[in-house]
């Protein structure tokens, strides 16, 4: 594929297993030309998700891919949560034993990067955000206008018409920072939300781990190995569940095709109050919705197509 073909993607990631899975699903796709990987705190601190992100750039050989770190905390509380320690381990990717990164991240601010990227790309660049929306809100903060030349946001978070993940109604990158993913929605950027509603659909088999340690190549090897931990997690907090949520790969694999999943306009909002429903994303689901959507919601997924999808690139 020629260069010029391929869409440009920033993906703002807080490393962690599954955005480990969608850095390699985006490196290893023709479609797409990733200009960086900007960080943020979520499921590990911002300096342990900008080294895994460094560590699983090194795995993939591909060391010439920027990383940019970000946000370390939320925008205007105390955090809500800590480390996500019982589904990525304490090192956020498996608790598997990684030498330390040889590269290092850049000396600049993720928001800076957005803006940079946005601006000398107008109407190209494709942010896939699928860690808290703090580095989003922070570069709109820096300069407003990028809502008008970035292609589109998409998002990895919320839960419209599913329960929640780290409360019965909130689901964990939007509950880490409720007020920069209110921001964000309000924003008028394009935005295409990819939440529990289809994630938790786009299981991961425990049978492909097998099949990663038989192929036997760096990249396979060493997803089993982080993988391993994440699945268990899964295991143990849904019982009878048919492996681990692909979370943030559905997110990337929209982007590279979006006929993976249905969409529906819809106006969301985010509780950024709510004693049991903080960090909740509420779309106006009623036939005669009071305001205009603000956001594409994926409510359907063709989860067999996206899984073989995935899987040829994981090789
Ligand atoms: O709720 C799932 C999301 O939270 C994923 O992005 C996962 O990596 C964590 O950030
Ligand atoms: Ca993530």
């Amino acid at each position: 594929m020629k260069e010029a073909t391929k869409q440009p993607i920033i993906l703002d990631v807080d490393t962690g297993i599954d955005d480990a899975m969608a850095i390699a699903y985006a490196v290893r796709s023709p479609e797409l030309e990733l200009l960086g990987l900007t960080t943020c705190f979520g499921n590990v601190t911002v300096e342990e998700a900008s080294r895994n992100s460094l560590q699983v750039l090194e795995q993939l050989d591909r060391d010439d891919i920027p990383v940019i770190p970000g946000a370390a905390e939320p925008l205007f509380r105390p955090p809500l949560k800590g480390k996500t320690v019982s589904v990525h381990g304490h090192n956020g990717l498996g608790d598997a034993e990684l030498s330390e990164p040889k590269g290092a991240a850049l000396d600049m601010h993720a928001a800076e990067f957005i803006v940079e990227q946005a601006r000398k790309r107008p109407h190209e660049v494709t942010v896939i955000a699928v860690g808290t929306m703090t580095n989003m809100a922070l570069a709109i903060m820096k300069d407003p206008e990028i809502v008008h030349l970035l292609k589109r946001v998409v998002i990895m978070g919320g839960a419209v018409t599913v329960p929640g993940n780290v409360t019965p109604h909130a689901e964990a990158n939007i509950y880490a920072d409720p007020e920069a993913a209110e921001f964000l929605f309000r924003s008028g950027v394009p935005i295409t939300l990819v939440g529990l509603d289809v994630t938790m659909k786009t299981l991961l088999p425990r049978a492909e781990l097998a099949n990663w340690r038989e192929k036997n190549t760096k990249l396979s090897r060493f997803m089993a190995d982080i993988t391993d931990y994440y699945m268990d997690s899964y295991t143990s907090f849904y019982p009878g569940i048919l492996g681990c949520a692909l979370h943030d790969p559905l997110a990337v694999g929209v982007v590279i095709d979006p006929t993976f999943v249905k969409t529906k306009p819809i106006h969301v909002q985010v509780d950024t109050e709510g004693i049991y429903s903080i960090g909740r994303t509420v779309g106006d689901l009623r036939a005669r919705a009071e305001q205009e959507p603000n956001m594409d919601v994926c409510l359907e997924v063709d989860a067999d197509r996206f899984l073989q999808h995935f899987l040829k690139r994981i090789v």
